[in-house]
């Protein structure tokens, strides 16, 4: 296509070029007098082309979005009747009805954006009933996952998902619950991923923080469960990344687990201690805290953070190896400590920021079906299948295959957006 710049570089030339057509053309005057008059439309026709390339161009840079009409208008979101929530509907307590006619929200092949630790068909995972489950709370229904809305919600602005791996699973279940729409790209820039749709001006993002704090486990791919050292006072090298995030979802929970006592410091980076895990997430939290009442402003960010999910341990190994059912009835894991649940609520109550929990807890431990197990990956590499036939020692009951329940957090956190949206 021809540039601004080309247009003007042609019209230039063109001017040149008149003052020098009479003397090549002095034999045929009746061309002459043509050309005499050709000249000048083809000088208008060229301005004319040239400034509407212009235009065109800087319409591109964005300099004149308000003209660029498709691309940037702002389109309202219609809310209907059967999409408002009561407030006094606890949108967590529920159950997981069969619904294999509107589930899968979309499908792990036309999805290019999942990791292979979570596409357990393509790993050769049997079942697939996993993926047909919706979450039915007692008190109301949860309006359908509306993508086109959700982009619209997100218009102009970024949406952070920070915390571990689980929490990548409800940021890659967004990317694929929102892709089909608009032209997209994602981009590593560690610890982030960002996925941008252009059309929408919106960036999804990923960042990697296991403990929110600081640790020496915030290397977005060289980490180990096993050497863990948290910095429990300091928040300082995420900070500048999260600050002026629209919607803020942190989560932060395993990584803290895997032993009852953690390495950590608190003042001085010298002083290494073991902490009791309990305390030792409290002053993390604290310290999270006083970051979100000092830098996030109410009238125009959004904070949540989503409860815990821990690793299944019922079954006939002690796992969730070949569970292909949700649970029935009550269920709470012992890995679900109920202790790091109220230390979470006492903090987030005391915030003069309003943080919203998402609180996925129980609900996500109904889906003992929902998990990798032997279809995920171990160390960044696919399960062998040798160490698939080792269910007792290879299975993954922490993480979740996609689609499956990471798309119902979504679908929540998607439902208390468009409550905010109709409200404000
Ligand atoms: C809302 O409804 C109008 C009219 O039906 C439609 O043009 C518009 O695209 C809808 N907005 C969204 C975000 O779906
Ligand atoms: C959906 O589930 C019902 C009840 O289990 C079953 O009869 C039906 O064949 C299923 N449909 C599809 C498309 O899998
Ligand atoms: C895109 O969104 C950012 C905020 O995320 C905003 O600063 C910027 O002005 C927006 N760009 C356009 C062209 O609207
Ligand atoms: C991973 O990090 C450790 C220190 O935390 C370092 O010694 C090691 O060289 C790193 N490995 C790679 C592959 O970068
Ligand atoms: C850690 O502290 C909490 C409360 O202070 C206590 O309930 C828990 O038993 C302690 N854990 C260990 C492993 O000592
Ligand atoms: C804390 O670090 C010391 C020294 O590296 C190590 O021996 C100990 O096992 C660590 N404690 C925990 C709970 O990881
Ligand atoms: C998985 O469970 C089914 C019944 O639910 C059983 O028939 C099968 O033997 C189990 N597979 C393994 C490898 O345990
Ligand atoms: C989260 O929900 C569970 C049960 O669904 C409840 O026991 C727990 O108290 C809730 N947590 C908070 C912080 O409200």
């Amino acid at each position: 296509m021809l540039k601004s710049q080309d247009i003007y570089f042609l019209l230039f030339y063109t001017m040149l070029n008149l003052n020098s057509t009479p003397t090549n053309m002095t034999t045929q005057p009746t061309q002459d007098r043509k050309i005499f008059f050709l000249f000048p439309l083809a000088l208008i026709s060229l301005f004319l082309l040239g400034t509407l390339r212009f235009l065109l161009d800087n319409l591109k840079n964005n300099q004149f979005q308000f003209l660029w009409q498709n691309k940037f208008l702002r389109v309202p979101i219609n809310v209907s009747e059967n999409e408002i929530i009561e407030e006094s509907c606890n949108v967590f307590e529920g159950k997981w009805v069969w619904d294999n006619v509107s589930y899968p929200l979309y499908k792990e092949e036309t999805c290019p954006y999942l990791v292979k630790q979570v596409t357990c068909q393509r790993n050769g995972r049997p079942d697939s009933f996993y993926q047909n489950w919706r979450w039915q709370p007692h008190g109301c229904n949860l309006p359908r996952f509306n993508a086109l809305k959700m982009l619209e919600m997100l218009r102009d602005k970024r949406i952070m998902f920070i915390g571990d791996s689980i929490q990548r699973g409800m940021f890659e279940s967004m990317v694929c619950l929102v892709q089909s729409d608009g032209d997209h790209t994602i981009k590593r820039v560690p610890p982030r991923k960002i996925f941008r749709i252009e059309e929408f001006n919106t960036s999804i993002e990923y960042y990697w923080a296991p403990f929110m704090v600081e640790s020496i486990s915030d290397h977005a791919t060289n980490h180990t469960v096993m050497k863990r050292l948290v910095k429990l006072d300091s928040v300082e090298n995420h900070r500048k990344l999260w600050e002026g995030v629209d919607i803020l979802v942190f989560e932060s929970y395993v990584w803290w687990m895997h032993k009852p006592f953690i390495n950590a410091t608190y003042g001085s980076p010298e002083n290494v201690r073991e902490y009791n895990v309990t305390t030792a997430y409290k002053l993390a939290l604290e310290t999270w805290g006083s970051w979100i009442e000092s830098s996030i402003n109410p009238q125009k960010q959004k904070v949540f953070f989503a409860t815990m999910n821990w690793e299944w341990k019922g079954g006939i190994d002690g796992n969730c190896f070949n569970e292909t059912q949700p649970m029935e009835g009550p269920y709470w894991g012992t890995g679900s400590n109920l202790e790091i649940m109220s230390i979470l609520k006492d903090v987030i109550e005391k915030l003069k920021v309003n943080v919203r929990l998402l609180n996925i807890t129980q609900l996500s431990e109904y889906r003992k079906d929902g998990h990798t197990s032997v279809f995920g990956e171990r160390r960044g590499k696919l399960l062998t299948k040798e160490e698939r036939s080792e269910p007792k020692t290879y299975a993954d009951c922490i993480h979740w295959c996609l689609p499956g329940v990471p798309d119902t957090w979504n679908q929540l956190l998607y439902a208390i957006l468009l409550q905010d949206y109709r409200n404000h």
